[in-house]
């Protein structure tokens, strides 16, 4: 009886893991303010529960269920969708949320126009809000909706479908900080502006809000609206500039146009990145040997030809497994001392998937060295590998027995001895014979 319950626990997880769209988990964290209703964003919560994710709700001022317990997160991902809140239960601090991605747990956030504890915690990831109460105005394209209710075209990038419709956004956008982890999503439309007064739409309105930070930093395309940022630990967050973005009333909206808006596809789409389900790699195994040899040696000597390989794996979603991946092909390996003593492109090879592979020499040079590989690009999960190896100088006895270089060396020994041997003979026969002229003399 008690095998047959655990058979059918463990068959239960099994297949609740193979519905797991993700590769970091499938239970997700909503935290609603109780000013939004859940009905209105169905399309949102139904798609992410049709895709296999387990929907946990609560609201910010709720003690259960906590998005931590002892320091580790009891989610795999948490959605915040608080744009206005100001106070949170004790467990959902600016620090509690940095502490779940460095534990790998995933973070939706939406922001508003209001200053919060989320706004807050948005310039710690190098996102810059404009002063409180300014949203995103554009008064193009000419519209029926008012000017905070914007269609914005939607760029291309690796973490979205290609051709999707303009999105219907209204919010707050953000100016990007220097932070080389951003990843860009969704930019302002070049004619929009963040401004505190909706009603002023002439050339004035614009004017103010470009000269309010000084160098034009509220209005243009500068501006972002949805931003991702991939931590060193390859979690995802991604800040979005309003909550409307994820509603039913945005995806069922139509364009000025007529046709139909890119707000479902687009929100699925930046979901599945936040989430860990696209873009994401790993690094299964790295193999370095000397060529002609098949296993790793204890150390190499200096000038020897090693081969480096690398085998590396995307993640699928649809099948939940993770595939060969042979797309990198600006990949780099260094072979460093203190500085790269060889950097070098680390090409897929034709025909084996998920293979990369190089042959080099080792460097004139003995000491420590490391085989590095740091592939860090936009959307993408980063790829780090170091492997620590010994260079050494040849011993005593793999030195080459008999140089040609050696020969004026060789020749004066040889020549040497040869000039002993015959002034050896000489003196001695010489000297025999002198003796007897001497006795003939005498
Ligand atoms: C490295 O990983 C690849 C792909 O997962 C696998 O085919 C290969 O056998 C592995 N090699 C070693 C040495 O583990």
């Amino acid at each position: 009886m008690h095998f047959l319950v655990s058979a059918l626990v463990s068959f239960i997880v099994l297949a609740g893991s193979a519905f797991a769209k993700s590769s970091a988990g499938d239970s997700v964290l909503v935290v609603l303010d109780p000013s939004l209703k859940k009905e209105d964003y169905s399309k949102f919560f139904g798609g992410l529960e049709d895709r296999g994710y387990h929907l946990t709700f609560r609201s910010p001022k709720d003690v259960h269920p906590p998005i931590a317990e002892y320091d580790v997160p009891k989610f795999s991902h948490v959605i915040l969708f608080t744009p206005e809140t100001k106070t949170y239960a004790s467990d959902i601090t600016p620090q509690s949320l940095v502490g779940l991605l460095s534990e790998n747990t995933n973070l939706l956030i939406t922001l508003s126009t209001k200053q919060t504890p989320l706004s807050s915690l948005s310039t710690e990831f190098s996102l810059i809000p404009p002063p409180p109460g300014t949203p995103l105005i554009s008064h193009h394209p000419a519209r029926s909706e008012p000017a905070t209710v914007i269609p914005v075209h939607v760029p291309e990038s690796p973490l979205l479908s290609a051709d999707i419709p303009p999105v219907w956004f209204s919010g707050v956008p953000h100016a990007l900080g220097s932070s080389p982890y951003l990843v860009p999503v969704l930019r302002a439309p070049a004619e929009s502006f963040a401004s505190d007064s909706v009603d002023d739409s002439g050339a004035d309105a614009l004017f103010d809000a470009s000269q309010k930070a000084g160098e034009g930093l509220w209005a243009g395309s500068q501006l972002g609206l949805v931003t991702g940022f991939q931590t060193l630990k390859n979690s995802r967050v991604v800040f979005a500039g309003g909550v409307e973005l994820f509603s039913d009333e945005y995806a069922n909206k139509v364009l000025p146009d007529g046709s139909a808006s890119g707000n479902e596809k687009f929100v699925k789409d930046i979901v599945a990145w936040a989430f860990q389900e696209t873009l994401v790699l790993r690094i299964d195994n790295t193999t370095h040997h000397r060529v002609d040899e098949l296993v790793a040696p204890e150390m190499y000597t200096i000038n020897d030809q090693i081969v480096y390989t690398t085998h590396i794996s995307a993640y699928d979603p649809e099948s939940t497994s993770w595939k060969p991946y042979s797309g990198i092909t600006d990949m780099q390996l260094e072979f460093t001392m203190l500085d790269p003593h060889i950097r070098t492109t680390l090409p897929p090879v034709t025909g084996q998937a998920g293979k990369y592979q190089i042959q080099f020499r080792a460097p004139d040079r003995h000491g420590v060295f490391k085989f590095v590989v740091d592939w860090r690009r936009k959307g993408f999960s980063f790829l780090q590998t170091i492997t620590t190896v010994p260079v050494v100088p040849p011993r005593h006895d793999q030195y080459p027995r008999f140089l040609s270089a050696a020969w004026p060396y060789y020749t004066g020994a040889i020549s040497t001895s040869i000039g002993f041997f015959l002034f050896a003979a000489l003196w001695l026969a010489g000297d025999v014979k002198d003796k007897k002229k001497v006795v003939k003399t005498e």
